[in-house]
């Protein structure tokens, strides 16, 4: 519940009371008292918010490594795991734009020049890039297939044809990393690189996300990270490197580390629809519209479930899914938003594009309350 308190807290604070004095030591207070109060689950906390074009807070709290209790700066690199895929997304439109004919709407067998890509003769021949970020195929998560160590981005697009829909297509949310495998795989086929050169060239360095890096490729002994932990039988323990590299393969599902002050770099990106600090247009207007544009209805949600009225005065709900992105309302304002989870790490991600403001937050460890 840390990270709704914090983000009720800075949302109401900076929209309702203009200036807003002594918000910073409020913020500061309560996410120091949090850390207290739970430092048998949070090892490490970053946060960013940005508001009318200002970084009005990048911070780090808590330790990088409980064996040497360096302590989280702005920085400091987390896991922002799920957050990776509006970096997949927004990639993946680009490249389409800049170096191909494809579009949302082509059909992803002509890509692959395979017409049995899934187990049914519908999806095999309909599917299109627009239903693989969107999460509309039908198809479960089969998270566990991950486990195979010999899965790659490159060759998931193989197993799909064994997995069993259980959603109709184009009607259903069924939240799927594998498929963001398959996104990352048609940028690296698209791009002629791999994921992560072409997330550093092509979104990365323009929007001065410097130090941003990648689970899969970084070198785990020269990074500023904090290093991912989860509770394993009531004591936090740090998840092996190699593993989290492993883990992270399909990579535009989520292998993306980065920090308070780069994510803020890139809720600016957002907030400013596609535009880079010097006002020039890194990705078109119609694509930033397809992107945060809602493609899927979701249905079912913890936000949903708890915070609606009349259950609770401010309520917040995630309705949509757009590219990389659910899409809902908080206390009647747009929001577009994002949560991770991966082993070790959590992240939050909300932009509210009406107040101009959005917030970034991660940690390390293990609450299961977090959202
Ligand atoms: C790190 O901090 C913990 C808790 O305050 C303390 O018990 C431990 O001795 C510290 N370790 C080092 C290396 O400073
Ligand atoms: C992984 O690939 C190797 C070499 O092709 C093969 O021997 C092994 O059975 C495969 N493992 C799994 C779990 O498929
Ligand atoms: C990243 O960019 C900022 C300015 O955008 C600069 O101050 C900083 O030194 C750069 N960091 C690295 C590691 O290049």
């Amino acid at each position: 519940m840390y990270a709704l308190c914090v983000f009720f807290f800075l949302f109401a604070s900076f929209n309702l009371t203009a200036g807003c004095p002594d918000c910073f030591e409020k913020i500061d207070t309560i996410i120091e008292e949090t850390l207290r109060c739970k430092s048998k689950q949070i090892v490490g906390v970053s946060v960013a918010v940005v508001r009318s074009g200002d970084v009005v807070l990048e911070k780090g709290y808590g330790v990088k490594d409980l064996e040497t209790n360096d302590t989280v700066t702005e920085d400091t690199l987390f896991g922002i795991a799920s957050l990776s895929k509006a970096f997949a997304s927004t990639l993946l439109v680009k490249l389409m734009e800049e170096k191909t004919k494809y579009s949302l709407n082509t059909k992803v067998s002509t890509i692959f020049d395979n017409e049995g890509i899934f187990i049914d003769s519908l999806r095999s021949k309909y599917a299109t890039i627009r239903d693989l970020l969107s999460h509309r195929l039908g198809i479960p998560g089969n998270n566990r297939i991950r486990l195979d160590n010999n899965l790659t981005r490159a060759n998931v697009i193989h197993r799909l044809k064994y997995l069993q829909p259980k959603g109709s297509f184009r009607d259903s949310f069924l939240y799927n990393n594998l498929i963001y495998g398959v996104v990352t795989n048609l940028a690296e086929l698209i791009g002629g690189e791999s994921w992560e050169n072409l997330v550093k060239t092509h979104l990365f360095d323009p929007i001065g996300m410097n130090s941003s890096s990648f689970l899969t490729t970084a070198d785990f002994e020269k990074i500023d990270l904090a290093k991912g932990y989860i509770d394993y039988y009531g004591d936090l323990k740090p998840v092996p490197f190699e593993f989290s590299r492993r883990w992270a393969d399909l990579c535009g599902s989520g292998c993306v580390l980065s920090s308070a002050s780069d994510m803020a770099k890139w809720m600016k990106f957002y907030l400013d629809e596609g535009k880079l600090a010097d006002g020039t247009r890194l990705i078109s207007k119609e694509a930033f519209k397809d992107l945060t544009r809602p493609e899927n209805v979701i249905t079912t949600t913890y936000t949903s479930t708890y915070f609606t009225k009349p259950k609770v005065p401010a309520t917040t709900s995630n309705t949509g899914y757009a590219l990389g992105w659910r899409t809902g309302h908080y206390r009647g304002y747009k929001m577009l938003e994002h949560s991770g989870t991966t082993f070790g790490y959590r992240a939050l991600l909300s932009v509210f594009p009406d107040a101009d403001i959005a917030i970034y937050t991660a940690m390390t460890g293990n609450d299961p309350s977090y959202l």
